[in-house]
């Protein structure tokens, strides 16, 4: 299995664990949207695309898969609510039904901006599935309909997750500590 060696990483949850859980979203998605004509999965990058490749197939519907890229600029690792667009859908989602994939809910900024601006292009329905919910640092609240796990406020990486686009690749999703 892939190590950060050398890193101070705290396995929070396991491969095998987030491999049941996402079972059990897809089994729920697919119960909720079983009456939907289509699900368009839209993945926000980068965060999300291990995540996103999991859950895709553990959805037993007809979909489509569409990405977006948005990034937040601000001081440090913190949100700071300008949410910029930096790849858009490739279609129109107009009367269409719309499950974001995100990687993390943090602040709650980046989803609030996203699905304001979904909105405008009117789409049948618009929910969230996120990874990871980390409830005690939001600043606006997201109605977040699916989660996989919350977690503590602490920086967490691995399974999509980076710090300085590093750790991505882990199987598996901990807690980053410092070097002292
Ligand atoms: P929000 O706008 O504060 O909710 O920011 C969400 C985005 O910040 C996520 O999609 C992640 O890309 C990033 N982020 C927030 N917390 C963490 C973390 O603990 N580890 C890695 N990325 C994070
Ligand atoms: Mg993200």
């Amino acid at each position: 299995m892939i190590q950060a060696v050398g890193d101070d990483i705290e396995i929070l949850f396991s491969h095998e664990k987030i491999a049941t859980r996402v079972q059990e979203l897809g089994a729920r998605i697919t119960e909720d949207y079983a009456q939907a004509e289509e699900l368009y999965l839209v993945g926000i990058l980068k965060g999300s695309f291990i995540f996103f490749a999991d859950l895709a197939r553990q959805i037993d519907l007809k979909i489509k898969c569409e990405f977006m890229g948005i990034s937040s600029y601000g001081a440090s690792t913190e949100s700071s609510g300008i949410v910029q667009i930096t790849s858009d859908l490739t279609c129109s989602i107009e009367n269409k039904d719309i499950l974001i994939i995100e990687d993390i809910v943090d602040s709650g900024l980046s989803m609030n901006f996203l699905c304001k601006n979904l909105a405008t292009r009117r789409p049948r329905s618009v929910r969230i599935c996120t990874l990871l919910d980390k409830p005690e640092n939001r600043k606006v609240a997201v109605d977040v309909d699916y989660v996989g796990f919350q977690v503590p406020n602490l920086f967490v990486v691995g399974y999509g997750l980076d710090l300085a686009e590093q750790y991505r690749n882990l199987p598996y999703v901990g807690v980053y500590h410092e070097p002292s």
